[in-house]
């Protein structure tokens, strides 16, 4: 049965991610936290192959719904801010942000060199996040022109919020691992961990639509042997993807149950996404605390 849910609008305040990550989750935060707290043990591991923005897993870190959070990145840009901040220098890279002064000029020039270093691809990693076009990095992406209220190159550049949500990260080290590397060869390691949760959000690049390749480097995913790996996992979990018909075939031929979750946004209109788990009925209530809505 595919019934509909309405996320409302996540408290600003819960954002931790210094990303402001294309095809990023933040929205879901409330249905994760719900699923989590309706499993019978508190999960030993969460993990996210596919972490990206990571705002979930640091979510789920920070609100404890976990006993330890891994994440994992194969895109090197992305990956290096993760090990800037939760394996080598946070205090490095939230401070040169914090002092960076950002005009065309600034930019152009932090964007143009070979980064020598982790630390240096990190902080050119957060600047491109924030100065193209929705976020996105992959190649070929363009910069903010106008920007927000008209303020140019610099209307997503938060220098002091930035820096306080490196160093909130940072604290929370001792529960959190960065793995760069591929998702799916996570999944085949720890698919026989018991008392493991997976939120598992790949590029959509299956179906019709294919957002994934316009807004990724790395798109490319065996998708078939996604569903496969997923189906074999001793733990739970919960996975996101577009809704196509490519992907309800997916899933029903892997025997999943699904949802249908839609998000309230002035800019872009109704967009609606599957949540696809094992068996969801513990989201299937008219309404609860965490601002999940029930609709048809
Ligand atoms: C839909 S985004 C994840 C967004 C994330 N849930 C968030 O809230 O920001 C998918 C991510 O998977 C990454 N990716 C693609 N192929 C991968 C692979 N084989 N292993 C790990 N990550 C991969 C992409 O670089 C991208 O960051």
């Amino acid at each position: 049965m595919n019934d509909r849910f309405l996320v409302l609008p996540f408290p600003r305040s819960a954002m931790i991610s210094p990303f402001r990550y294309p095809g990023g989750k933040t929205w879901l935060v409330p249905l994760i936290c719900r699923w989590l707290q309706s499993l019978e043990q508190k999960p030993l591991m969460y993990i996210e192959p596919f972490a990206g923005g990571g705002s979930i897993g640091l979510n789920v870190a920070s609100l404890g719904l976990a006993s330890h959070v891994t994440l994992v990145e194969k895109d090197e840009d992305v990956a290096a801010v993760w090990t800037a901040i939760i394996c080598a220098n946070p205090d490095d890279l939230a401070e040169r942000v914090a002092a960076f002064n950002l005009d065309i000029e600034s930019v152009n020039k932090v964007l143009s060199v070979n980064p020598r270093s982790t630390q240096e691809r990190a902080f050119q990693t957060i600047v491109r996040n924030r100065v193209n076009r929705s976020g996105i990095m992959a190649s070929g992406a363009g910069k903010l022109r106008r920007g927000e209220d008209d303020n140019g190159i610099g209307s997503r550049w938060y220098p002091q919020t930035l820096k306080k949500r490196i160093l909130f990260i940072a604290s929370l080290r001792d529960r959190l691992t960065f793995i760069e590397g591929d998702g799916l060869d996570v999944l085949e390691k720890t698919k026989c961990q018991p008392n493991t949760a997976y939120f598992v959000d790949p590029p959509y690049s299956v179906g019709n639509k294919q957002a994934g390749k316009r807004l990724y480097n790395h798109f490319d995913i065996d998708h078939e042997n996604l569903f496969t790996l997923i189906g074999q996992i001793q733990g739970d979990f919960l996975m996101t993807y577009s809704n196509d018909p490519e992907v309800i075939e997916l899933v029903k031929k892997y025997g999943f149950d699904f949802i249908t979750v839609s998000m309230q946004s002035s800019h872009n209109g109704e967009m609606t996404e599957l949540v696809i788990g094992r068996d969801l009925d513990w989201a299937r209530t008219t309404i609860d605390d965490w601002g999940v809505v029930k609709t048809g």
